[in-house]
């Protein structure tokens, strides 16, 4: 009987909902995004993303089931997400996974979402192998971890302050654009001029692999004060804070590479979708004789395929069980799910 895994995402303002099977692969997946519905607030507003969940995951679970064609009885097991993420919204992944799991008499994995994000290029072809460099860049984290297998992460380096995603919304903000404020940054500075204004670039030769972003922040916030406020000033503006953004990303993930002696790099997480960063990173890794991986585009934000994915290679591992507990976990480091 082919292992099939239901994996249910609801961290943040994304549901989504995926069908993995063992050997097989993905099957079917959907996602739900809320970014209409928080961009009326200039951000994720909690409460809001917990009903929109309640509301999205059952039907999307229905309809990759009808998508792949499986019933309920041939569901072996069900990966939620446990954490880290907003408590509320991370509860209904829980519930919905725990108590349909119960009911039908299935184990079910909590995933941790970083996970997802780190394995996620797996679901790629050409996929990387083990052991790999992976930059992590969402809207939450930015970190550096060497990758020897799944459950064995070593930290090299993370952001002492503000993620890389929060550096383009907050800076997007200061633009007066909406959000998610990544990709509306990258669509501004694409009509800028490289090397109008130029920003610091925070810790760069800091000679270790950690990051900082707040004064990145600051800095933009000073040269919005004191600019002219035309649509060509601030595509400027926005063409800086991306270079300075993106530059200190693949300087560290170059330096990771260098102190590790690995040559695959795998991008994951959100930020992981702007081009320059790959166009950066594919000319610098490209150099060194190494290679850059990124999973599918629509798998580098938030989906439900990555926890489908990890949960299955979770319960290849014989983890999972029955005990149907709703314990999510809103702060979570990743250290504690690396096996020594
Ligand atoms: O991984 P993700 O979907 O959600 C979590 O934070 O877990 O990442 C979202 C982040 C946001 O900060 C968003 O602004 C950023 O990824 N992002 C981008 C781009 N697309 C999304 N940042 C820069 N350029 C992009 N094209
Ligand atoms: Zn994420």
């Amino acid at each position: 009987m082919p292992l099939i895994t239901l994996g249910i995402e609801s961290s943040c303002d994304e549901t989504g909902v995926a069908l993995y099977q063992m050997g097989c692969g993905l099957l079917a997946h959907a996602l739900h995004t809320q970014i209409a519905m928080h961009s009326e607030y200039g951000g994720v507003v909690p409460e809001l993303a917990s009903r929109d969940h309640v509301q999205r995951t059952i039907p999307l679970v229905r309809q990759v089931m009808r998508e792949a064609g499986v019933s309920l009885d041939r569901i072996s097991a069900i990966a939620y997400t446990q954490g880290p993420g907003l408590g509320g919204a991370l509860l209904v992944g829980a519930s919905v996974a725990n108590a349909l799991a119960y009911a039908l008499d299935i184990p079910t994995i909590g995933i941790h979402h970083l996970e997802g994000h780190l394995l996620s290029p797996l679901l790629s072809d050409p996929a990387p192998e083990f052991p790999f460099v992976a930059l992590l860049v969402s809207g939450g984290h930015t970190q550096l971890m060497r990758v020897d297998g799944v459950g064995r992460y070593t930290l090299l380096g993370e952001t002492l302050d503000d993620a890389a995603g929060e550096a383009f919304d907050k800076s997007a903000k200061l633009l007066g654009l909406g959000y998610p404020g990544g990709p509306a940054l990258a669509k501004l500075a694409a009509s800028g001029r490289p090397g109008q204004f130029k920003l610091p670039r925070p810790m760069l030769h800091s000679g270790d692999l950690n990051f900082s972003f707040s004064g990145l922040k600051t800095a933009v916030l000073t040269l919005v004060r004191q600019s002219d406020n035309d649509e060509q000033t601030r595509a400027d503006i926005a063409c800086a804070t991306q270079e300075a953004i993106i530059g200190i990303l693949a300087h560290k993930a170059c330096a990771a590479l260098a102190q590790t002696g690995l040559n695959q790099l795998v991008v994951a997480g959100g930020v992981g979708a702007n081009q320059l960063l790959r166009n950066r990173l594919a000319e610098d890794v490209g150099k060194r004789g190494g290679k850059v991986y990124y999973p599918d585009l629509q798998f580098c934000t938030d989906n439900g395929a990555m926890i489908a994915f990890a949960g299955a290679l979770r319960l290849a591992q014989g983890q999972g069980g029955k005990s149907y507990r709703f314990n999510v976990k809103p702060r979570w480091n990743l250290a504690e799910i690396t096996d020594r």
